[in-house]
């Protein structure tokens, strides 16, 4: 079964088409990183006009790669929540009208499940049932993957995600947007010590994250130096703020599998791109015997290839979209199928 997938929700155009999920046969991603680097963040209204100018050609590329025409394709899956709302309505207007000149089924695909779904094309091994952190620049979830198209979120961010911490301190730091990879680089050279940075702690539920502390920590740390004229070692802060995030993320998914019995743990969204992460994830599984699942890089960050992966498994469990189907800016992952 062949399915063209489109994605839209932020800052990359992006097309792909995956036979049966995981095989995939073509990814196009336009990205407009360059142009909102100047603004120091995603600029909405010129992420929306850019996904107008570019999705006709990143589509029609996705179809000529795969040596696919459109005639071929058995479904069209599209990001229909969450994210900017002008951008989504863009990828949703463009599937919409593919959908209904072809009389394909038009299939609406929630961008976290198409993390989520990243780990299937790398890892075809991988079935649910299992618990994925999902980390990006707008969620840092604990997803209890009951099945392929059905979610339980165990644990959630009160404040900021774990990439908007990355990039705020980033940006404070004097890195370009989006400041994640940039931290992740010069964490490298550092010493994760050097500068004790605290873990917010969240009452109430032991797997809920907060981020908008240490952000805060970061930001003052810069600040009390600059008054004092004292230099910040970039590294160092980059270094133990990379530690920290990655060592909060990995304690509190292990609890959560480890509460829940599972033995099999998959780390999703651009956030698990960071070599921290990462790390810290495969020191904690190794040393529990958990197997863990981790993205390639190029599979971390948006793609179409995920939603289109995830467009497969969401048409076989019969979701379905019509020309009514409108792009929602927040969805939570639990409500996926009741359109
Ligand atoms: O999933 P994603 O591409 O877009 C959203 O759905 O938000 O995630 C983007 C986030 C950004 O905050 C970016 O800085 C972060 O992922 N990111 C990283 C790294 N690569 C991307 N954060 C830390 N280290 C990285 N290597
Ligand atoms: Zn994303």
């Amino acid at each position: 079964m062949l399915i063209l997938g489109i994605e839209s929700s932020c800052d990359e155009t992006a097309a792909a088409v995956s036979e049966n999920g995981i095989n995939i046969l073509s990814s196009v991603i336009s990205t407009q990183i360059e142009e909102h680097k100047k603004y120091g963040g995603v600029v909405p209204e010129i992420a929306s006009r850019r996904h107008c100018e570019n999705i006709l050609g990143v589509v029609s590329k996705a179809l000529e790669d795969s040596g696919k025409t459109l005639d071929d394709m058995d479904a069209i899956a599209v990001t229909y929540a969450p994210g900017l709302i002008g951008a989504l309505l863009v990828g949703v207007n463009f599937a919409k009208g593919l959908a209904m000149a072809s009389g394909k089924p038009l299939v609406p695909v929630h961008h976290l499940s198409g993390h989520i779904a990243a780990n299937y094309i790398a890892h075809p091994e991988l079935k649910p049932p299992y618990l994925c952190l999902v980390a990006s620049g707008g969620h840092s979830h604990i997803v209890e993957v009951l099945d392929y198209t059905k979610f339980r979120i165990i644990g959630r961010t009160r404040d900021d995600a774990a990439g908007e911490c990355f990039d705020k301190c980033a940006r404070a730091m004097g890195f370009p947007y989006p400041g994640g990879v940039h931290v992740d680089k010069a964490a490298q050279c550092g010493d994760r010590n050097a500068y004790p940075l605290p873990r917010p702690k969240v009452t109430g539920c032991e797997y809920d994250f907060s981020f908008s502390g240490l952000k805060t920590a970061v930001i003052n740390l810069l600040h009390n130096s600059a008054q004092k004229g004292t230099e910040v070692n970039r590294e160092n802060l980059c270094a133990a703020l990379q530690y920290t995030i990655s060592d909060i993320l990995c304690e509190k998914t292990i609890a959560a599998a480890e509460m829940l019995g599972y033995k099999n743990i998959a780390v999703a969204g651009g956030v698990s791109a960071n070599s921290g992460v990462r790390s810290e994830f495969e020191k904690a599984c190794g040393e529990r015997n958990m197997k863990l699942y981790l993205p390639p890089l190029n599979l971390c960050g948006d793609n179409g290839a995920m939603i289109a992966c995830q467009g497969y498994y969401s048409y076989l469990a019969g979701h379905r979209a019509d020309e009514s189907l409108n792009a929602l800016a927040t969805l939570s992952l639990e409500d996926i199928g009741c359109l």
